[in-house]
């Protein structure tokens, strides 16, 4: 056996803590709900787990006529709020010394002064090697002027030594032609290896698992193809409606804010062949492979659903239609509820159906990949034993409830033979101590150490798009609104129907 290894090859020794080099993160639509809820928390965490290093800055941009202090004040109490782990003063007091506030709008030559001199002072103060994040929170119509500011005044400047990097979030456009609008803008001034475009579900643990669970072990991947697996469904199903988010939800819809980005991935995760390698090259390459393989067979009449929320019961209390929110036009069209179903035109998939759904106002919340496979070719059973076997599963469990659970028939105690479904589970929580990382916690030290496999590429973005867009054209082109499903049920009949066509139903998570 050869056992020698070329040092510099072998990845890097996973159980060293992966600690982020000096640097400033510069956070646009820093008073956003994403950058309260999710990106100072995030900060803080990784400050709190040591991943960060001493000389660290966090620069806030936005419109408000704040100072340093009431910014630290806004960071200070969203970490309390919402902060995965124990607050901690001297992480706070630590984090604090590099933390500024500029304020201004983007077509502002003198904000974005401003910000240069911050963030040089910063620079100086921290020593951050002059490396720097800048973290797009903002709608995509800002991209453009943000991109010439930076340019303007030097702020993305690379010296030898030195990195700029760019962070975007989804929707990456709002179909093909946009999305690629959308690139040529922030490649106007970033290398396509400078742009980190962030899709929250693969920063999260149990997404990442799916890898884990394929590749890493023997005994799925035989079973992982159309001899064996009859179809896949994909839910992503939330409780909540749309809250205070009808500015940025209305003029979207489901498809676009979750299926084009969110779903797709899983589908790929799912799918993909086995890379090479965990680089993000070969990561990338085989989600592109499947991606370009996938799509939405022409009848979408017959392979898609759509729907809207009508008023209803959630969690034994009332609660109003997606009409009636605030900030949506008691007209709107538009979808909460989407459903459609791709077919893979590869030797592995032909003739396994995925069915992606997602919808809000759901009666729970839950994300999970399910491969049912096809029954037993030959049962020895009477129709009587088997009358409560349902067909395998394997279910990817990805929230709440996070693990795998396995879904098979087993005999019933007593002296008939008699079959019921059971099902074998793993659960993160009974198996690790440690709790798992917020996304956005991976998400953020992957972008400071320019970490690129979990974030999604322009291509992969491109084909997702050319799988939903004829989907969406034909959607926009029904000159009626999208069926009403009362809130708190399992969505439309539509949605139903598109799988009973096939022979299936959607399994209740
Ligand atoms: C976001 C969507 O990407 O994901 C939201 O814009 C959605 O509409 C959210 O609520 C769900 O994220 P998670 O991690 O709670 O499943």
């Amino acid at each position: 056996m050869n056992d020698y290894v070329n040092p510099l090859r072998a990845p890097q020794d996973r159980r060293l803590p992966r600690v982020a080099g000096p640097c400033v993160l510069v956070i646009f639509g820093v008073t956003g709900d994403l950058s309260r809820k999710k990106l100072m928390p995030a900060v803080y965490d990784l400050a709190n787990r040591g991943l960060l290093p001493p000389g660290f800055g966090l620069v806030g941009f936005a419109r408000r006529d704040w100072e340093d202090q009431d910014f630290a004040q806004v960071v200070h109490d969203a970490v309390k709020e919402h902060a995965r782990t124990p607050f901690r003063e001297e992480v706070w007091q630590q984090l604090l010394e590099g933390i500024r506030f500029v304020s201004g709008t983007f077509d502002s030559d003198e904000s974005f002064e401003k910000l240069r001199e911050t963030i040089t002072d910063l620079d100086s103060a921290r020593g951050t090697g002059g490396n720097h994040a800048f973290y797009l929170s903002i709608p995509p119509s800002g991209f453009e002027q943000v991109m010439a500011q930076l340019s303007r005044h030097g702020l993305a400047e690379r010296k030898v030594g030195n990195w700029n990097r760019v962070v975007i979030e989804k929707p990456f456009g709002h179909d093909l032609a946009s999305a690629k609008e959308l690139n040529r803008v922030v490649e106007t001034l970033f290398q396509p290896q400078e742009v980190f475009r962030i899709d929250h579900y693969l920063g999260k643990e149990t997404v990442q698992n799916m890898l884990a669970l394929r590749f890493a072990n023997q005994m799925f991947e035989p079973i992982w193809n159309n001899h064996y697996v009859s179809h896949v469904q994909i839910t992503m199903a939330e409780d909540i409606g749309i809250g205070g988010r009808a500015g940025y939800f209305d003029g979207i819809g489901i498809a676009r804010d979750v299926m084009q980005n969110h779903l797709l991935q899983l589908l790929a995760l799912a799918a993909m062949e086995e890379p090479t390698s965990f680089e993000a090259s070969q990561l990338r390459t085989e989600k592109k492979k499947v991606l370009a393989a996938a799509r939405v067979p022409g009848r979408y009449d017959l392979h898609t659903a759509r729907g809207q929320y009508a008023a209803g019961w959630q969690g034994g209390q009332q609660v109003i239609g997606y009409r009636e929110e605030d900030g949506v036009a008691a007209d709107s069209s538009t979808e909460t509820y989407a459903a459609i179903r791709v077919d893979i035109e590869n030797r592995r998939w032909a003739g396994v159906p995925f069915y992606l759904r997602t919808a809000k106002r759901m009666p729970r919340r839950v994300t999970e990949v399910a491969l049912n496979f096809k029954r037993a070719p030959h049962l020895p059973f009477t129709a009587t034993d088997t009358e409560e076997l349902g067909t395998n599963a394997l279910v990817m469990r990805i929230q709440p409830d996070e693990g795998v659970t396995l879904r098979f028939g087993a005999k019933v105690p007593g002296t008939q033979m008699e079959i019921r479904e059971v099902s074998m589970d793993f659960g993160y929580g009974g198996s690790f101590t440690e709790s798992s990382p917020e996304a956005y916690e991976r998400l953020i030290l992957d972008v400071l150490l320019g970490d690129p496999p979990l974030f999604p590429q322009q291509e992969e973005v491109e084909l997702s798009w050319q799988i939903l867009d004829p989907v969406l054209d034909y959607w926009s082109s029904l000159d009626e609104a999208p069926e009403e499903y009362r809130a708190g049920t399992w969505g439309p009949r539509s949605g139903l129907d598109m799988l009973a066509r096939d022979g299936f139903v959607w399994r209740r998570p």
